[in-house]
């Protein structure tokens, strides 16, 4: 049985912090809301929990968790500093935030956490129920996102529920998470820092801090060796096939325009749409939309990348409940949180992406 207990995400019980992290000392899983999606948490320290969260989750052993903390200070428990020390000038700036470090790791980390890796992943979350757990519990919280192995990412408890229900102890249900895509993941352990996961704080920001930084190329050859091991599998996916269409609105439209009519009217294939205002209001109402059998999640303005990644995996997930044949996602702009979203598009569809011309 999983017990949902609902929290004030800015002044959360202190009772109810208590009794889960009692729970989570005692080896149990708690989910909980970050900043970014939910989190499946167990006590960092307690190898026995943590092999638990594998479990819950049915992820593979072979990708390591992130240990999330409530004060720099704990990081030094866990991690030995870069050399350069570029970890606490990051973390000055940007904790409590969406960023991820991965610092070598001490002894203490069991390796049921780091999958044998010598390096450890460390993040504070700015969330009050996130920094209240990891308080009451008075351990580092191991915590991957909170949903099956596979899935999209939880912005919701609902999310959690959906996938985790029956196999996990508690679920602290804060609202809706904020930033909505999971956190930024930078690898300091070599002479130039490298994103291994565009996230929630933007490679914008990060080369402001540190001058040259590295994006981690999306693509795995198979058979290489992933420096992150979460790299190699498909992620973030619906069960139903996802394409990601690049382009402008009317680029976009016009090749929705041509799959709509080579399905024909009959609506007998399912259509999922995931797509910008201005590329809606190119086929609502003008002979295209609404359609028998087509179903449309507004991803929102081309501009607001921030609204777009906050609603992205909550509209894969409802896509996805009609049982659709193919969804369409269309991308956005290349830069700031729009690079993480675009990289959650394009692995959901396995790198099906369409480049669309717009009509002469
Ligand atoms: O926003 C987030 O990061 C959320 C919330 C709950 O904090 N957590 C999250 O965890 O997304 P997870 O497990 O779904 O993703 C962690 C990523 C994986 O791609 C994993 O391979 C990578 O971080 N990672 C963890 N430890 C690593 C390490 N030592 N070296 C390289 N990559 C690591
Ligand atoms: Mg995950």
């Amino acid at each position: 049985r999983t017990r949902v207990v609902r929290v004030d995400p800015d002044r959360p019980d202190p009772a109810v912090l208590a009794e889960a992290g009692a729970a989570i000392r005692e080896g149990q899983l708690v989910a909980f809301p970050t900043e970014t999606v939910y989190g499946l948490g167990a006590d960092a320290l307690d190898e026995r929990a943590v092999r638990r969260i594998f479990e819950a989750k049915g992820r593979p052993a072979d990708n390591p968790l992130i240990v999330h903390v409530a004060t720099r200070e704990d990081v030094l428990r866990l991690a030995h500093p870069d050399p350069q020390g570029r970890w606490e000038s990051l973390a000055r700036r940007f904790w409590p935030g969406p960023l991820t470090l991965i610092l070598p790791s001490r002894p203490v980390v069991s390796p049921a956490v780091t999958a044998g890796l010598s390096t450890v992943a460390v993040r504070m979350p700015a969330h009050r129920v996130a920094l209240g757990l990891i308080e009451a519990a008075g351990r580092p919280i191991a915590a991957p996102s909170a949903n099956r192995s596979g899935r999209p990412s939880p912005s919701t408890a609902r999310h959690v529920i959906e996938d985790l229900a029956g196999r996990i102890e508690w679920i602290l249900d804060g609202g809706p998470t904020g930033v909505g895509v999971e956190s930024t993941v930078l690898d300091l352990t070599g002479d130039r820092p490298v994103v291994l996961r565009p996230g929630g704080l933007s490679l914008e920001q990060l080369q402001e801090t540190l001058g040259d930084v590295a994006l981690h190329r999306h693509e795995i050859d198979p058979g290489e060796v992933p420096r992150s091991p979460g790299l190699k599998y498909r992620h973030y996916a619906p069960e139903a096939p996802v394409v990601v269409l690049e382009g402008t609105p009317r680029a976009v439209a016009e090749a929705i325009r041509r799959r709509l009519a080579e399905i024909g009217p009959s609506g007998t294939t399912p259509l999922g749409l995931f797509v910008s205002d201005e590329t809606l209001s190119l086929l609502d109402g003008q002979g295209v939309l609404p359609a028998p059998g087509v179903r449309v999640k507004r991803a929102g303005a081309r501009h607001d990348l921030e609204g777009i990644a906050r609603r992205l995996f909550g509209a894969l997930r409802e896509l996805d409940r009609a049982r659709p044949a193919l969804i369409l996602a269309e991308a956005v702009d290349e830069r700031g949180i729009g690079i993480a979203v675009n990289n959650r598009l394009k692995k959901a569809a396995a790198g099906r992406v369409e480049r669309c011309v717009e009509p002469p």
